[in-house]
């Protein structure tokens, strides 16, 4: 579908590149007024056109934010980035690769390899499948200018692309360096760094007075000296420890490494804090995501034991199948494709997925009233609910069990998920 698609828009442009040395009756026919102009006005230029001179007329504020950019000055010329094999470039759509970047910008380039913006995703089958053969979604978040973006195998076979960060032909710093460039991505239910730090005194700081006024930005913590490796400083886990209990949803990380990392952290905070108060900020932040895990992992157990034995409703194998798992049981990130799961499973998704990040990244972007009030009582709620609803779980198979009912209601059998309410009418 989508090759079909391109392939009709490749012969499209095939045409107007044709229609350059055509009459513009001939263009006027086939593509209507607006297109004509373009094309008539294409005609006139091709002979040795220039890029900007022929874009110029096409796309006319492009060719303006060039002429204003750093680019422009050092003589770096539409070709540099595109190449000059026109068909080249309508068969990429126009897409320039990190690597063609790269080649001017090592140390940026370097930097971003080693960062996890430029990581290609082979952590699924799923992504890995949807990077590579197509670009227009990923789960329902589009590629195409989309979350993973920056991680895309280019049509030159390497890895990455510039883009989301540097989006304009101005090449603007004051761009890239806006937090508003990340929270395209950096935002929303799962990660909500933006959601977080917008309502954060280091925000209330940078937003009316900027870095000058003593504010921090993404990039002031994340990317401090321009560099572009960003994981440097991010541990995203806990430090291994003894008698750190077994977690499922949290990495756990080797003391030395951890240790480097959160030093490389303070050391950033070190501009602006003294060393004992960032260093208790983020050991508390550690805290409350050794906390959050914790009550992740009791309500995994209880979902599991209810697995076993056989007391979900529907169970897995009942259902229709997970479009990337089938009737395996799984909890997790993979259980967004899982559209008939019981409501005991759905609110632990939501528990791990969206609640659960809120309050551990909300603690490390210094929102405690959020992190708090808003996501530790979810938290707290979800688990609640999940003992809650195993309890009931169990007391209704109890209850099958005494009548001599089959122990497992399923659908097909007509016991439903009655509720407790009496689905039937009696
Ligand atoms: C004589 C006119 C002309 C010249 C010269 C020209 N282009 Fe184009 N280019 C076009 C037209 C027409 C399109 C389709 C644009 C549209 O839909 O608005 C296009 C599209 C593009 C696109 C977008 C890719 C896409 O798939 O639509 C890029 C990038 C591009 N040109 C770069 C260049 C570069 C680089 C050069 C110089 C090597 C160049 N162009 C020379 C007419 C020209
Ligand atoms: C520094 C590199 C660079 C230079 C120089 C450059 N481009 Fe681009 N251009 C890009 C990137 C990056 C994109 C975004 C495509 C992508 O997603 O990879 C792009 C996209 C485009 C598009 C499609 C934009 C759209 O949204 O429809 C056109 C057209 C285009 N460029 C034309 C030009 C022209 C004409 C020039 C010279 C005046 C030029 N470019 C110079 C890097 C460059
Ligand atoms: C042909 C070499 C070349 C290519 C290709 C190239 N650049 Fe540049 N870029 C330069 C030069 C030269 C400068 C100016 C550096 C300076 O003034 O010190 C520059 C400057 C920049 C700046 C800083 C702008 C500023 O105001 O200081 C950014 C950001 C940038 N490039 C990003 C990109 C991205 C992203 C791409 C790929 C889409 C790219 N460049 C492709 C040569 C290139
Ligand atoms: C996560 C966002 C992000 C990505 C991805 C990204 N950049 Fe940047 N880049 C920035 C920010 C922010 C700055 C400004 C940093 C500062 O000055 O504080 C910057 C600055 C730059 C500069 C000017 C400063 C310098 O180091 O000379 C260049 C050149 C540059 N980037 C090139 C690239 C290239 C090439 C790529 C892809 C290989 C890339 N960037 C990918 C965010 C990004
Ligand atoms: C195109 C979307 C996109 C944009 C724009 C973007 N990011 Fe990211 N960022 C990602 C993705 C995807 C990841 C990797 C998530 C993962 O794999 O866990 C990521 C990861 C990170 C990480 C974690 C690094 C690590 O090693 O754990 C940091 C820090 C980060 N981004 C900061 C920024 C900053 C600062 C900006 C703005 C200058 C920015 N990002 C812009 C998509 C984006
Ligand atoms: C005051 C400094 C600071 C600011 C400002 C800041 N961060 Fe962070 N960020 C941190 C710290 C500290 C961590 C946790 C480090 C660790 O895990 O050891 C972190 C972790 C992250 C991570 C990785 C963990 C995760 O949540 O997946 C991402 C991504 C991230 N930040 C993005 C952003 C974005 C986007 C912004 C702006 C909207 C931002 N940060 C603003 C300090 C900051
Ligand atoms: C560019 C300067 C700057 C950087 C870098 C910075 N902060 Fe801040 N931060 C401030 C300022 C200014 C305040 C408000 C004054 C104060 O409370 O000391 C603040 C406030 C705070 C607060 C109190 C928040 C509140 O609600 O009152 C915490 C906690 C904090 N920062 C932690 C950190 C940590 C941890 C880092 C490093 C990961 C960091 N900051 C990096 C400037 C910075």
């Amino acid at each position: 579908m989508a090759e079909e698609r391109s392939a009709s828009r490749l012969n499209m442009r095939r045409l107007a590149v044709a229609a350059l040395a055509a009459s513009p009756l001939f263009v006027l026919a086939a593509f209507g007024f607006a297109e004509m102009y373009k094309y008539f006005f294409m005609s006139q230029a091709s002979s040795g056109a220039t890029c900007h001179g022929c874009h110029e007329k096409l796309e006319k504020k492009l060719v303006d934010q060039w002429r204003e950019s750093a680019h422009y000055r050092k003589g770096v010329m539409c070709e540099s980035c595109h190449g000059e094999d026109h068909e080249q470039i309508f068969s990429v759509d126009g897409r320039v690769s990190a690597k063609v970047c790269g080649d001017c910008h090592r140390k940026a380039y370097d930097e971003f390899l080693k960062s996890k913006h430029g990581h290609q995703i082979t952590h699924t089958k799923y992504t890995d499948r949807d990077l590579d053969k197509s670009y227009d979604t990923v789960g329902g978040c589009y590629l195409t200018l989309g979350c993973h973006y920056s991680q895309r195998k280019a049509e030159d076979g390497t890895q990455g692309s510039c883009q989301p960060c540097h989006p304009s032909h101005s090449a603007s710093l004051r761009v890239s360096r806006d937090p508003r460039i990340c929270n395209k991505c950096h935002q929303g239910t799962d990660n909500p760094q933006w959601e977080v730090y917008k309502n954060s005194v280091h925000y209330a700081i940078y937003s009316v007075d900027g870095v000058r006024g003593g504010g921090a930005s993404c990039v002031t913590c994340h990317m401090p000296g321009a560099t572009h490796d960003d994981g440097q400083f991010v541990n995203s886990g806990l430090m291994e420890r003894q008698g750190l209990p077994k977690l499922s949803f949290v990495k756990t990380i080797p003391k030395d490494q951890f240790v480097a990392k959160r030093s490389a952290m303070i050391q950033v905070c070190r501009d602006c804090h003294a060393s004992k108060i960032a260093k208790r900020s983020l050991e508390t932040a550690d805290h409350f995501l050794e906390r959050g895990a914790i009550m992740v992992e009791e309500a995994k157990s209880i979902i599991e034991k209810l697995y076993e034995e056989k007391l979900l409703r529907p169970m897995p194998e009942d259902r229709d199948p997970n479009l990337f798992t089938g009737s395996a049981f799984v909890l997790g990130g993979r259980q967004l494709f899982d559209q008939h799961s019981s409501d005991i499973e759905r609110r632990f998704y939501e528990m791990v997925m969206f609640d659960f990040p809120f309050m551990w990244r909300g603690a490390y972007h210094n929102l405690p009233e959020l992190q708090t009030w808003h996501a530790n009582e979810k938290l707290k709620g979800d688990l609640i609910y999940i003992r809650n609803e195993a309890l009931r779980l169990r007391n209704f198979a109890g209850m099958y069990r005494e009548k001599g009912l089959p122990p497992k209601p399923d659908g097909k059998q007509g016991g439903g998920d009655a509720g407790g309410s009496g689905g039937k009418g009696n």
